[in-house]
């Protein structure tokens, strides 16, 4: 049998390089896999025909398999985090929405459930947009929904979360929407928490390295959830899907690339390393699980979801982001429907809406990435060893 050639990684500049690596399989013979903790078992950790760049990370964040669950707001509570990081990968909470002692006690209940690593990820604000016109419109055409409930508590504050984030010492603090301010990256950077920073362009994710990132999530079109684009206007605009970003990216970055939009199997996991990732992330593949524990409802929407059933949408917070074809969304994409108001204008009127009467806005966004009739009911730490066991016999 020929040696195989492969390469071991992306780069610009040679830091990466082809090698030559012994024939495909010839690690599966090992007892422990270059790069692999002492007494691992070989069969959770990344093999040698796996580039090297995929057990760098690895290594660095203490993982077993390159695979770290999305940060979704709503949608990740400790369980899922836990069986994630159980089966070896990094667990996440988004906490947006989330106040100071919601966030410590997301990990005080994470740490009580897994020793694995975790990431806590924060929406950075956008400027202020507070033209009334799109704001009165929008909150008009939410009449049609029922009756506004009362305003509600105020939104969190972005530096007070920002300081809890630093109190709960996560392996990964990650942005979305921009970029954290260099005195917040110097204090993560400080306490031992690396930045991991969305990206859906090439020029964001040289801007999040030239600040500082870690890595930098190449988040591609087929993504659930937010479109975390920079300038909020451009994000329609600037949709790129995950096979030509990742490349790209790859390409043109010196910091690890991790993958994530409609990555849902091992054949996924296969090709997004191939084209350049250290790790994948993913998001709608476990939001059927049961330890995601979402509404009913919304998981039922995500059964057989074609990808292209799946729709971009302002309508629950005036980012876009990709959701099921709710009665609620295909409303605002109808006939005399108004621009949804800018965030987090949308989202306040929405949050208001769901406060006021019975019928009225959907309770929950049904978020779902492209790849939603994939996602499995499994608990998630099958899907997770599942898919990197399938990952590595695609990758050879
Ligand atoms: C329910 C849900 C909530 C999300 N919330 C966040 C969030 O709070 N912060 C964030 O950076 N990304 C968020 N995202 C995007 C994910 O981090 C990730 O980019 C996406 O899930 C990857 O695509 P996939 O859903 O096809 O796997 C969310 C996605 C989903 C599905």
């Amino acid at each position: 049998m020929q040696p195989q050639r492969h390469v071991t990684g992306g780069g610009v500049d040679g830091r990466e390089q082809a090698v030559e690596e012994g024939v495909v399989g010839h690690a599966a013979s090992m007892a422990t896999p270059p790069g692999a903790p002492p007494g691992a078992d070989p069969a959770t950790v990344p093999q040698v025909a796996v580039p090297e760049r995929v057990h760098a990370f690895c290594r660095r964040y203490g993982l077993r398999v390159p695979v770290l669950e999305a940060p979704m707001a709503g949608a990740c509570p400790p369980a899922l985090a836990a069986a994630v990081a159980g089966a070896g990968g990094m667990g996440a909470a988004g906490v947006v929405s989330d106040p100071p002692e919601r966030i410590a006690a997301w990990a005080a209940e994470f740490r009580a459930a897994s020793e694995g690593p975790f990431q806590l990820n924060l929406w950075v604000p956008d400027p202020p947009a507070d033209d009334p016109g799109p704001i009165a419109a929008a909150a008009d055409f939410l009449g049609r929904f029922g009756d506004p409930g009362d305003p509600g508590p105020a939104a969190p504050v972005f530096a007070e979360q920002c300081a809890a984030l630093l109190a709960a010492r996560p392996a990964v603090a990650s942005s979305i929407m921009g970029l954290f301010e260099p005195a917040f990256v110097a204090r993560l950077h400080d306490a031992g928490i690396a930045w991991f920073a969305c990206a859906t362009t090439l020029d964001d994710a040289l801007a999040a390295q030239e600040a500082g990132a870690d890595a930098v999530v190449a988040q591609g079109l087929e993504a659930g959830g937010h479109r975390g684009t920079f300038d909020p206007a451009a994000a329609e605009g600037t949709a790129v899907g995950l096979v030509a970003l990742l490349p790209r990216l790859a390409d043109h970055l010196r910091v690890p690339v991790i993958a994530a939009g409609g990555i849902a199997d091992g054949r996924g996991v296969a090709a997004a390393i191939a084209l350049g990732a250290s790790a994948v992330q993913v998001g709608t593949a476990l939001l059927r699980t049961p330890e995601a524990a979402i509404a009913p409802e919304w998981a039922a929407s995500l059964d057989g979801l074609a990808p292209e059933a799946t729709v971009p949408t302002r309508a629950y917070t005036g980012r876009l982001a990709r959701a099921a074809p709710t009665p609620y969304v295909r409303a605002w994409a109808g006939p005399g429907a108004p621009h949804p108001a800018p965030y987090p204008h949308q989202r306040a009127l929405v949050a208001r809406w769901r406060r006021g009467g019975a019928g009225g806005v959907d309770r929950v966004n049904h978020w779902a990435g492209q790849g939603a009739a994939l996602a499995s009911t499994d608990p998630a730490g099958v899907i997770v060893e599942r898919m990197w066991r399938d990952a590595r016999e695609i990758l050879g």
